[in-house]
């Protein structure tokens, strides 16, 4: 990681800012980077410029500001300037900007830039939740998705129109973390450098980068992973489940400043260092842990695929084969979740929910007959083992769809809206 972040100190970015009120978080976006060492060249559309002066942007990144596509005689500067970027970065993205990028429009310089790119573009979308959930939006976030765009947030949370919910830029800190690592892991470039950012370059990272406040304090108990029936002394029943999504939302946390306890089952990941973790095996193992912990979490996020049966008698010994059909007696596992969330002072709980079809009547069903505040739902096939996923929080309000991304993206989105509920549900 720290050789990834020393990688990233060397790189050039155009920050494209475009028009909406998050525009004023680019300049500390702007300003973190270049602290990192990053050299910035910002451009602007011209309805960002209302919202942000390019006065503050050429100061903060010592480069004269784009917006004009016509101000260059050549006309070439979205060609030159994507040729010396290492990425692209627009930040924040609006709706009519998104759906111009999904549908390959070119209208002012930064568009024309994103079109003729041949580096990265990470995009990070700031809206009003209606416009996000509206389905042009979700088409156009899924078709950048699938043509390799980098999406970063957005996250959930209250916005400037005054409502709340999912559609708030990621806060400057925690862009520059994400960017940071996404620079890191691009090839060095070959462009000239100005040496008078290198000596930038030499400050290490910034530790108030490494987290975002919205857990701050918060102690969050999650389980993880599968567990393991056993049925005699090396045979056993479980479920497919790698855990990577219970260790994305472990790490998430974490990066989010909370205090993380990891009830785990058997996986082969390595949990993130500064998390509590045990390690348990069967389901009255994790339930065993749960309870022990429980007390002190205020908020319990149930990942687990918890087998919902163990073999009644299981053998101490290996059972011998005799040719014959056998019979295992299975009897059910307690549900850890319907336990957690029955309990009188009950944390705030999350539940996941993992179905081979009819994702949303199940998922609905589910969380009724749960009795918990939120739950996420995914497809088993798209998700068991994959790096990305694509998941629909179901809560009080209805559905909020988190567009396919990989699962830590999806983690910190899910925590952010886990975090806003989780804020109101204490102020009544
Ligand atoms: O009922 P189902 O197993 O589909 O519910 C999934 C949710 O319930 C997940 O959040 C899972 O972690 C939790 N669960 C549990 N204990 C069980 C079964 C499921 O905590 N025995």
């Amino acid at each position: 990681m720290r050789g990834i972040m020393e990688q990233a100190k060397q790189k050039r970015i155009v920050l494209g800012i475009t028009g909406g009120i998050a525009a004023y978080k680019a300049a500390e976006l702007a300003r973190l980077l270049i602290k990192q060492g990053v050299e910035v060249q910002v451009m602007m559309t011209e309805a960002a410029s209302h919202f942000i002066t390019t006065a503050t942007m050429q100061a903060l990144s010592g480069n004269p500001v784009l917006i004009d596509q016509w101000q260059d005689d050549k006309g070439m500067t979205h060609i030159q300037s994507s040729r010396v970027a290492d990425a692209i970065i627009i930040a924040p993205a609006t709706a009519d900007f998104i759906a111009k990028l999904a549908n390959g429009l070119a209208d002012d310089l930064l568009s024309t830039l994103c079109l003729a790119r041949n580096c990265p573009l990470i995009v990070a979308p700031a809206m009003n939740k209606q416009m996000w959930s509206n389905a042009a939006t979700q088409r156009n976030v899924a078709q950048l998705a699938t043509d390799g765009v980098k999406m970063l947030g957005p996250v959930s949370g209250v916005q400037a129109c005054g409502e709340e919910g999912m559609g708030r830029m990621l806060e400057a800190e925690a862009l520059v973390r994400d960017i940071l690592e996404l620079l890191g892991k691009l090839p060095l470039s070959n462009v000239g450098r100005d040496s008078s950012r290198q000596s930038v370059a030499g400050v290490g990272m910034n530790p108030d980068l490494q987290k975002t406040q919205e857990l701050c304090g918060i102690n969050v108990l999650i389980t993880a992973g599968p567990t393991y029936e056993a049925i005699d002394a090396v045979r056993g029943i479980t479920n497919r489940s790698s855990g990577k999504m219970g260790y994305a939302i472990t790490q998430a946390a974490l990066d989010m400043g909370a205090n993380v306890t990891l009830v785990s089952g058997p996986t082969a990941l390595v949990p993130p260092q500064v998390a509590q973790t045990i390690q348990v095996s069967s389901a009255a193992e994790m339930f065993e842990a749960v309870q022990k912990n429980v007390m002190n979490a205020d908020i319990f996020i149930s990942v687990a695929a918890v087998a919902d049966y163990r073999v009644a008698q299981p053998n101490e010994q290996k059972l011998k084969k005799n040719g014959g059909n056998i019979t295992l007696e299975l009897v059910p596992n307690p549900d850890i979740l319907v336990h957690v969330a029955a309990l009188p002072n009950a944390p705030f709980c999350v539940g996941f929910a993992a179905e081979s079809e009819n994702l949303r009547e199940y998922a609905k069903q589910k969380r009724q007959a749960k009795k918990i505040p939120l739950l996420a739902a995914n497809l088993a096939q798209q998700a068991i083992g994959a790096d990305d996923n694509e998941i629909i929080l179901f809560d009080d309000e209805g559905e909020h769809p988190l567009p396919r991304a990989d699962k830590l993206t999806l983690a910190r989105a899910l925590l952010s809206h886990a975090a806003a509920l989780y804020q109101k549900g204490k102020l009544k």
